[in-house]
């Protein structure tokens, strides 16, 4: 198939484009380079440099070749600056989806595979989180993915839009080529990977007092690799059906781990003391959010090969060992 893969020179989605390049599948990258580097996109894609929101540069790209489906990966990710700046991330990564979608329909291209977020359930009832479960967002970043989803539903149903959302918890580790660098970086496995690495003096824990077993927010994550490979899985699941599907599949490895373990996980993998400080909470953070993936794995038969946060954790301390400063040099 050929796909055009929007944030492609980003973490998760250069990734991903590596492995639809593996499988033999065509793929042009588009990405504004705002937060993506050159150097994470791989040989035999294609790079266009552009910005989702800009809807003529989307039509001439449309004309200029016919696309199978599309994978949108472009968006803000910072839940924390969210609560800052939310018209950021409305426009973002709500508009700026609308603008793409419409493209798609005008152009005829019926297969969207999306970037979604275990951040739409806020703070679950029970866990693990099933995918039918109350969708209840305690960022505003969380809100902007879930606006995306409902209106996927609409399009499905009114144009017959053929679409997999994929809700991410939360994606870590690294692969031979591919990691984690953000610029500000703000996410935890990174940041607590500086520190080992001597570039930041200690890494601040955000909240002691949820109501969790040691007071720190529970994550699940997943390897990006484990990751990746559900997106091919649900591009065929869309290819191989005649009629417009509507899949939906949270993805994460079912087990949470708290901020400290993280840390603790951290310090047995890299060997260094990783001084970590207590602070206030960051706001519009969810106490636990750990995923049931059983129907993703029922349906699908998605395999993820990374079970232990340690693997996950040593993949991300080797690439950033080899990549000091990111793709920056
Ligand atoms: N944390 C700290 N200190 C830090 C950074 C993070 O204690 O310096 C804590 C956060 O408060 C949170 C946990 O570590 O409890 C994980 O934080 P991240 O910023 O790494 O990730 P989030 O859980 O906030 O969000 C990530 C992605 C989102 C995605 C979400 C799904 O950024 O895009 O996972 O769970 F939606």
């Amino acid at each position: 198939m050929k796909v055009l893969v929007t944030g492609g020179a980003g973490y998760i989605g250069s990734v991903v484009a590596a492995q639809l390049l593996d499988a033999g599948h065509s793929v042009v990258i588009y990405d504004n380079l705002s937060k993506g580097s050159t150097h994470a996109v791989p040989v035999g894609a294609k790079l266009v440099v552009g910005d989702v929101g800009n809807r003529d540069r989307l039509r001439e790209l449309f004309d200029a070749q016919e696309f199978d489906a599309v994978m949108h990966f472009a968006a803000w990710i910072e839940a924390g600056e969210s609560m800052k700046e939310p018209e950021r991330f409305f426009r973002n990564n709500s508009a700026n989806a609308l603008t793409l979608l419409e493209v798609m329909l005008e152009k005829g291209v019926k297969r969207f595979v999306f970037s979604s977020t275990a951040a739409l359930f806020g703070d679950p009832e029970r866990i693990p989180i099933e995918e039918d479960d109350p969708l209840r967002p305690t960022n505003a970043y969380g809100e902007s993915k879930l606006l995306v989803e409902k209106m996927l539903s609409w399009f499905h149903r009114i144009h017959g839009l053929s679409y997999a959302s994929l809700r991410y918890f939360n994606a870590a580790g690294a692969t031979a080529e591919r990691g984690e660098a953000h610029h500000p970086e703000t996410h935890l496995i990174p940041l607590i990977l500086q520190v080992a690495a001597g570039t930041r003096q200690s890494i601040s824990i955000f909240g002691t007092d949820y109501n969790t077993p040691d007071g720190t927010c529970v994550r699940d994550y997943i390897h990006i690799t484990d990751l990746a490979s559900a997106h091919l899985l649900a591009l065929d699941a869309l290819a191989k059906r005649d009629d417009a599907a509507a899949l939906i599949y949270n993805l994460g490895n079912g087990r949470g781990f708290s901020v400290r373990e993280v840390i603790e996980a951290a310090r047995r993998v890299t060997g260094h003391a990783i001084p970590a400080v207590e602070n206030a909470r960051r706001p519009g953070d969810p106490a636990v959010l750990v995923a049931s993936s059983e129907k993703i794995r029922r349906e699908l038969g998605w395999k993820p090969q990374y079970a232990e946060l340690e693997a996950i954790i040593q993949s991300a301390w080797e690439w950033a060992q080899r990549n000091p400063n990111g793709y920056e040099g």
